[in-house]
Parts: C-alpha cells; structure tokens; sequence
C-alpha cells in the first residue's frame, strides 16, 4: 500500500458519520430543540453513566467547560494555576478568561503529560489550581498529583478533552481530580460536531470552602 493510501484510510481528523448519525440529526430537528432540550439531558445521563461520574454538565465547547471549572473553583485575579508547556492553547486561555495567571510547567517527554515533579517546580504562593491534560488521550499520573496539590490546598481540574475512554486506577480519567472536562469537537474520540462535558461535584465543594 503506498503512503498516500495509508493516510487516506488513517484519518484522524475526519469524524466516522453515517446514516444512525443522520437519523438522529432528524429526529433532534423534528423535535424544534436544536439547543437544550431531551436529546442533551440524556446526553448527561448517558455520559455520567460511562464516566463512572454522579452528574455531568453539557457545556457549548471544553474551552467553556474549562472557564466554568475555574469560576466555580473561586479562581481568579491575583492567582496563579499551573498548566501543561504543551497543551491546546485553551486549557492556558481559559485560565486568563478568570483573569488569573497560567504558569506553565514542563511535561515527562514519554508521556507529554504533566507530571506531580513538574507541577511542584511551578508552584507560586499565589497557586490555587493546577489543570492537568491527559495529552492525546494518555492518562495523566494523578496519584502523586493529587498527594502535591492536597499539602498545598490546590484544585485539581483535568483536562481530559482527548481522553474519552481513557481509564486510569481502572477507572475512566475524570474521576479522580476535583473537576474534569471533555470535548466533542469533530477531532475527538466522540463528537457532536462542537461541544463540552464537565463534572463540577467536588469543585463546587471547594468554592463552598471545604477544600479537599
Ligand atoms: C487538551 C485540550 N483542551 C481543550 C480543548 C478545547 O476543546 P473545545 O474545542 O471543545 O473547546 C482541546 C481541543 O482540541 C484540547 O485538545
């Protein structure tokens, strides 16, 4: 086969739409609720459901999933929140949508992914939050992230944009940090042309004051 051909069947940007994607493109049509509606609040429930997660949110995009997180984690002007050097550039523009600061810590090159040596060589006395990328769909290393962040009274948000499926501690990534977010944009593993997931639960603790 020659590398032209192998490209053309490799394709990993080019969303797999087909006639059941067409039929319920119709039916959300038919029904007038092309916003919110049935259709998204079982979108919800099904996501929750193999997330392993209590609730889930429908956001218009991960970016404005990102930005609630931070908002409902109480961040903002005066702090600092560790990102990934090597990321999409929204996990770091969002940190600014806050007004607060993206500090941007370096990633294990085998991974890509951040990891809790990198992140502690970034902390400020201003850091409130760290965003943690599982890169490509890689599961970032949580456990020793999650021991650094609870010394200090850091939110964890992960950004699992890539990551839906990917599993960590035999449990879909997501679940272990403070609040997590997914994308659906037609590059992603699932899509829904443009659009974002988020779980809030233990952030929204957190902006009640009982940090984790
Ligand atoms: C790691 C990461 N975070 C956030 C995003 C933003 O996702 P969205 O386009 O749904 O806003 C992307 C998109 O590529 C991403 O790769």
């Amino acid at each position: 086969m020659s590398t032209e051909a192998a490209l053309a069947r490799i394709s990993v940007l080019k969303p797999w739409l087909g006639e059941e994607e067409a039929r319920a493109l119709a039916e959300v049509l038919a029904s007038g609720w092309i916003t919110q509606g049935a259709k998204v609040k079982q979108f919800e429930a099904d996501f929750s459901a193999a997330q392993e997660v209590p609730h889930a949110v429908a956001t218009s995009s991960c970016t404005t999933a990102l930005h609630l997180a931070l908002v409902v984690a109480g961040i903002g002007a005066g702090d600092d929140v560790v990102v990934p050097s090597l990321a999409f550039i929204a996990t770091a523009n969002a940190v600014t949508y806050v007004g607060a600061r993206p500090v941007f810590c370096d990633v294990d090159p085998a991974t890509g992914n951040v990891t809790a040596e990198t992140i502690r060589a970034a902390l400020t006395p201003d850091t409130r939050a760290v965003i943690v990328v599982d890169q490509g769909g890689v599961p970032v290393d949580l456990d020793p992230i999650r021991e650094l962040c609870d010394r200090h009274g850091i939110t964890i948000i992960e950004d699992a944009a890539c990551a839906i499926g990917s599993r960590y501690r035999d449990r879909p990534v997501g679940t272990w940090a403070d609040a997590a977010v997914w994308s659906f944009h037609e590059g992603k593993i699932l899509t829904t042309g443009e659009g974002g997931m988020e779980r809030v639960m233990t952030c929204i603790r957190a902006a009640a004051g009982a940090r984790p």
